[in-house]
């Protein structure tokens, strides 16, 4: 167990879990790279708990089979699969000091205790609690004990740390903090790291990929400039950061591409959008558009030769700081641009003021309204 941990490779490969009629996860497929930062992002029930159970060994797979290393696990005990795993909750045992506590995966493995103190000793200095080992855990504050969990999944130096929601109990600052030092101690480790979260800063922040999940599939899998700039669906353009979302039908034009005519919009503007092949003509459409893409004009400036603007007037306005959060009546329905402050100088909005809302071609993106899974 000397010596650097090299970081383990997973292959998933049509793995599904059936509770009762319950697919909590059904038939995910996925590669992860020695020493990556896997993110696994998405709502509620998704089924993010599930899939990390399956590799830890918590939970056996209704099909399909997870490789670490080239090696089926299928048939490993938990503690045989070379995992640490951290949970939500620090799960830390009351009755027993830190050193104990991050021991105690070596005890399992029958370690002696002079290997021990080192092993421990070194997982302390790692999270920064070297002064703590003979401290309970009542003694600390959630953030030291989250490190305790952190020290007790890495002591016997694992190919691969499973991290579910760690931090989910934590104030915002101590995430913040935590979220480095994480990322510290992976590179350090050069361990793989498979982190599930619901939070998309904590995702986008920390992972070399991300996979959204939804409904026991994963919608997309890429990197955080991927997901967020090219969402390959509407439900990843809605849950990983926010998106205005407009409703319309695709029309076939006489130079065979595919636009879009919106709800309420006048039928002469045919709109360009980013995926128009993935739409068909004559099915409805739903169109995304981040609120800071959305630019706010004169009401002169309406019509606008390559992408024609709509007219509305501001309904309200959301001070942020650096940023303002326009919201504004439109007949193709209400929508929010955010302005920054730089934006702000030049012209001010006040809420009933008309305005042409402008977005540029290739910040809109379309997508079969059919294809939103929730
Ligand atoms: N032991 C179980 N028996 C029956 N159904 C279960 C069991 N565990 C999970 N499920 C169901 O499987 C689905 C996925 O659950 P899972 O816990 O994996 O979601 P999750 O993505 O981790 O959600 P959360 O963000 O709330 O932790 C849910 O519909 C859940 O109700
Ligand atoms: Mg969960």
């Amino acid at each position: 167990m000397d010596g650097a941990a090299t970081g383990g490779e997973v292959e998933l490969d049509g793995l599904t879990k059936k509770y009762g009629t319950v697919e909590a996860v059904r038939g995910i497929s996925l590669n992860i790279r020695r020493g990556e930062f896997l993110a696994i992002l998405g709502p509620s029930g998704a089924g993010k708990t599930t899939l990390l159970n399956m590799l830890t060994g918590f939970e056996k797979p209704t099909s399909g089979a997870i490789r670490i290393n080239g090696r089926d696990v299928a048939r490993l005990a938990p503690h045989k699969r070379g995992i640490g795993v951290v949970f939500q909750h620090y799960a830390l045992f009351k009755h027993m000091t830190v050193a104990q506590n991050v021991g105690f995966p070596l005890r399992m493995r029958g370690m002696s205790m002079r290997e021990q103190r080192s092993h421990i000793q070194h997982a302390l200095e790692l999270v920064k609690l070297e002064g703590f080992a003979a401290r309970f855990p009542d003694r600390l504050s959630g953030g030291q004990q989250q490190r305790v969990a952190l020290a007790r999944a890495i002591v016997f130096r694992p190919a691969l740390l499973l991290m579910d929601e760690p931090l989910g109990a934590l104030d915002k600052r101590l995430r913040e903090h935590m979220r480095v030092e994480i990322k510290r101690l992976q590179r350090n480790l050069g361990a793989t790291v498979i982190y599930v979260t619901h939070d998309q800063n904590e995702a986008l922040t920390m992972a070399d990929r991300v996979a959204v999940m939804n409904d026991g599939v994963v919608e997309q899998l890429g990197t955080p400039d991927d997901l967020y700039e090219r969402p390959a669906s509407a439900f990843v353009a809605d849950f990983v950061g926010e998106t205005n979302f407009f409703t319309g039908r695709a029309v076939l034009d006489a130079d065979g591409r595919i636009r879009v005519v919106l709800d309420g919009d006048r039928p002469e503007h045919r709109r360009e959008v980013e995926n128009a092949a993935s739409l068909r003509p004559g099915s409805g459409v739903e169109v995304g558009v981040r609120p800071e893409e959305v630019s706010l004009l004169p009401p002169e400036h309406a019509e606008h030769d390559q992408a024609p603007a709509v007219l509305g007037t501001v309904s309200d306005v959301l001070y942020e700081g650096a940023t303002a959060l326009h919201v504004v009546e439109t007949p193709i329905g209400d929508l929010s641009a955010r302005l920054s402050l730089k934006n702000l100088r030049e012209t001010r909005w006040a809420v009933g003021d008309r305005v042409a809302v402008h977005w540029d071609a290739r910040a809109a993106r379309g997508y079969p309204a059919a294809d939103r899974a929730s």
